[in-house]
């Protein structure tokens, strides 16, 4: 692997639905991969501590760290080319704290909030969603403000994670909840907010309500050689092998 094209990542939530992804795949392409990730304690799931021994045999750097241990954050940095943040939602907000520690560090390539979800600054969806997503927007604007190069990743929806989320194979269920007769006058928080996800996506069909300008990329023309699940190929996965469906935190 040419070393120039490699860099330095750091992933915060490295350990979650998504970001364990991008640490495989970080590793895959070369590049030295660290992960910041909460100290391990009596609370820490088995499955967490196996994955961060997987990590640990692929070379992956963890360091132990919470997101107020301002000197810590900006050290790590200081080791880093590029960070990529894949936090759960709750801790959006807490991003600020990287903000911080990328600006004092002052070195930092590129940064890569948690989004990847839709493209928040063109969909103006139900109100429970769209506080959802003025908090990542708030990020975005911080990020912009600090003059940090970065690129904002909208993943829209996961096929995986929605089509499980729709059909629940793996909980084979004796009976279906059908949304929208119109009936329901509310829902407490946070259960409002998944439902609002499904309205924006399937009802208003808000992903693909706008057109990319110039300062886009539709970024499977990054990647033309790999390989994408069809839609049809992942039914036929969750009819033999259905996967444990995830659910998003919310709070
Ligand atoms: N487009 C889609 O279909 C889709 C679907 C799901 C999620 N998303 C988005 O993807 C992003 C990541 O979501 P996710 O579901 O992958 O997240 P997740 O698995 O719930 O959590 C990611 C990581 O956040 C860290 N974390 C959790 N609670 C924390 C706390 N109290 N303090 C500090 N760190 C904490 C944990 O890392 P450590 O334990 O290692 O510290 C955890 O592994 C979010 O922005 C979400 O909105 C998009």
């Amino acid at each position: 692997m040419d070393s120039e094209a490699t860099n330095k990542i750091l992933i915060f939530g490295g350990t979650g639905y998504i970001g364990k992804y991008m640490v495989k795949a970080s590793v895959s392409l070369g590049h030295k991969t660290y992960v910041y990730a909460r100290p391990i304690s009596e609370k820490t799931s088995l499955s967490k501590l196996q994955l961060q021994k997987e990590f640990q045999s692929l070379g992956v750097i963890i360091v132990q760290g919470e997101l107020d241990e301002h000197e810590k954050l900006v050290s790590v940095i200081r080791e880093v080319d590029v960070v990529i943040s894949a936090l759960a939602y709750p801790q959006v907000l807490d991003q600020f704290k990287i903000i911080d520690a990328i600006k004092v560090a002052g070195n930092i390539k590129r940064f890569l909030p948690s989004d990847f979800g839709c493209e928040e600054d063109r969909v103006r969806p139900l109100p429970p969603f769209d506080n959802f997503l003025e908090k990542k927007r708030r990020i975005r604007r911080a990020i912009e403000a600090a003059g940090i190069p970065y690129t904002f990743v909208s993943a829209n929806c996961f096929g995986a994670y929605f089509v499980n989320f729709l059909l629940r194979p793996y909980d084979q269920p004796d009976h279906i909840l059908v949304y929208g007769s119109g009936e329901a006058k509310a829902l407490p928080h946070p259960e409002n907010i998944p439902i609002s996800i499904l309205h924006c996506i399937f009802v208003k069909g808000e992903m693909m309500s706008f057109e990319l300008d110039k300062n886009d990329i539709e970024a499977s023309k990054l990647y033309s050689d790999f390989q994408f699940s069809t839609i049809d190929q992942l039914l036929d996965i969750f009819l033999s092998d259905p996967p444990r469906p995830a659910s998003a935190a919310f709070e």
